[in-house]
């Protein structure tokens, strides 16, 4: 098991089905939370007296249980597990007895799971934007808790904010009220009854405003945004009702979308009730099946990221299917094929990160971030299909499991036992080839479009811009891709477009490549420095510190 708590030698104490009641007051002023959190859990061992959760960066000011004031002391500092916090509660406890842990506390500026945005940062440029991003384990420096996806708890939560701007949550709205405390905000309510693990828990805040795009769909943005983002997203419900027929009821009631400032570090985030969704695939409409595949069925610690990433890789390449073709499958899944084998060559074939389970101990979660738990994942996924008689026969498979494990946590072993109950004969351990979850490496899929990647002379590419202007394309999927040809091929004049674009928007995907493309030919590695160094302050937290890594750069976060 990894140990992202950040105590790890303490075994989960608490019930996986608790409870946070959250309040929130958001400080644009000075970039803090003033936050309470009322944690009500089970206690399940006896003579249980000290409870201990996930901190990063908290400022505690009171702790109580069942009312009466507690003692509390805060531990050392790890360098991305933060501090437990250490809780003596005023009573001892006996196994099934429950405990309301009341926490007063402020979170801070350098929240690494938070962007502050000036209003310059915003479409609107009128006021500021706040949003979070807690995966994987960053929901410590919102709120202490126990942060791991190994538990599951229901939320809810109140934020008051200026009354000019909206905030949402990853859960359903429950009405607004004036603050009763000050006359310049207002009080947004919201309420998750699924139980659901930390690190989906997530916030926005800013002048959004919404479009209706389906039944029980919202799509939200600044309005700059919301018109467009509302045509691309039109087909959200019928991508549901497809995820439905296979995988079964969507539990969360509402879908939403909310479209972010282009600064947002991944291409999209599947917060309950409303998912992330990064500007950049504006163009590109693109639906996830996490509400069943990752928050409904969770992996229990990040070691088994893959059965969040994998089955939803296969779940959404089956929609595909469906809506579209069997062809439309092959090219998507050829498209992974071509990513997994990029993301085994940048770690090295014998780097445990290529594993599709690696061992995380010591290993930052952000770190060991790629491409392998999606593409190695749906890779075995699609091998097993075969052996097992087809997508249909496969997609029954993918389906038990959902309605097996859901509302809880698993791991690879019960995943597998779950596959071996389910194929019985069908199936045998020799079909893992010895080594752990490695499909047999050859080329499955049939191929008829190739992505543009493979290093090309300076003359070649100079031509392509001579002939198809591809400097002045604004998808972001080939921008990415051309600057990068053009930086291998070491063709000057397209280091400041590549520069600018890792900038201009924070998308991971494509800011780390361009940064480390440009970094990797020598005579441009400065000009990535100076242009990191320029524009560290105002990046995403997360984004600035891999970027640091990857440029070899000293990076303070300030703390
Ligand atoms: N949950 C991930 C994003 C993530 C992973 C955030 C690990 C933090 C840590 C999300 O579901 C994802 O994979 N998004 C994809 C796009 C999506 C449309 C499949 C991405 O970010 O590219």
């Amino acid at each position: 098991m990894s140990d992202e708590r950040a105590r790890p030698a303490v075994s989960v104490l608490i019930h996986p089905k608790g409870h946070l009641n959250l309040t929130y007051q958001v400080d644009f002023d000075n970039h803090v939370l003033k936050g309470k959190v009322a944690l009500t859990v089970e206690v399940l061992e006896d003579k249980f007296s000290v409870l201990t959760l996930d901190t990063k960066d908290l400022k505690i000011l009171k702790v109580s249980a069942n009312g009466q004031t507690a003692k509390f002391a805060l531990g050392a500092k790890h360098s991305y597990k933060g501090s437990p916090l250490e809780i003596t509660l005023p009573l001892e406890l006996s196994r099934g007895q429950h405990v309301i842990v009341e926490i007063e506390y402020e979170t801070s500026p350098r929240a690494s799971a938070l962007q502050w945005l000036s209003p310059a940062q915003t479409a609107g440029k009128k006021q500021p934007y706040l949003f979070s991003q807690c995966q994987a384990t960053h929901c410590r420096t919102l709120v202490p808790c126990q942060d791991t996806p190994s538990v599951k708890h229901t939320y809810y939560a109140q934020v008051s904010v200026p009354k000019e701007l909206v905030a949402l949550m990853s859960a359903v709205q429950d009405g607004q009220e004036p603050d009763p405390n000050d006359t310049s905000r207002v009080i947004y309510r919201f309420r998750q009854p699924v139980p659901m693990p930390s690190y989906l828990i997530a916030l926005v805040v800013g002048a959004l405003e919404s479009r209706v795009i389906g039944p029980r769909s919202k799509v939200w943005s600044e309005k700059e945004y919301v018109d467009k983002a509302a045509f691309e997203f039109s087909e959200t419900e019928m991508m549901l009702k497809t995820a439905e027929s296979l995988a079964g009821p969507y539990v969360w009631g509402q879908y939403d979308l909310l479209i972010l400032p282009p600064s947002f570090p991944y291409g999209g985030m599947e917060n309950p009730c409303l998912t992330f969704v990064t500007p950049t695939l504006l163009v590109r409409g693109s639906f996830s099946g996490f509400g069943w595949t990752g928050n409904l069925v969770t992996n229990k610690t990040w070691e088994h990221f893959w059965l969040n990433e994998g089955h939803t890789v296969y779940l959404e390449r089956m929609i595909g299917r469906a809506l579209e073709s069997e062809q439309f499958r092959q090219f998507k899944a050829m498209g992974g094929w071509k990513e997994l084998h990029e993301s085994i060559e940048r770690f090295g074939a014998n780097n445990v990160l290529t594993n599709l389970v690696p061992s995380l101990q010591d290993v930052n979660p952000d770190d060991s971030f790629s491409s392998v738990p999606y593409e190695k994942g749906f890779a075995l996924l699609y091998y097993l299909e075969e052996l097992m008689g087809g997508p249909e026969v496969f997609m029954g498979f993918v389906k038990s499991y959902i309605q097996l494990f859901a509302y809880s946590s698993v791991t690879t072993q019960e995943w597998k036992d779950h596959l071996f109950t389910y194929f019985k004969d069908k199936v045998r351990e020799d079909l893992f080839c010895g080594k752990l979850y490695v499909p047999p490496f050859q080329q499955p899929y049939q191929t008829s479009l190739l992505q543009l990647m493979d290093p090309l002379p300076l003359s070649h590419v100079k031509r392509m811009q001579e002939v198809h202007h591809f400097n002045s394309i604004a998808n972001s999927e080939i921008r990415c891709r051309w600057l990068r040809l053009c930086v291998r091929a070491q063709w000057e004049e397209a280091v400041p477009l590549a520069l600018k674009m890792a900038v201009d928007q924070g998308r991971m995907k494509f800011t780390r490549p361009l940064f480390r493309d440009v970094y990797n030919v020598a005579k441009f590695r400065d000009a990535s420095v100076k242009a990191f160094k320029e524009h560290s302050a105002t990046m995403h937290p997360v984004t600035a510190t891999m970027v640091a890594k990857d440029l070899n750069v000293e990076h303070s976060t300030g703390l």
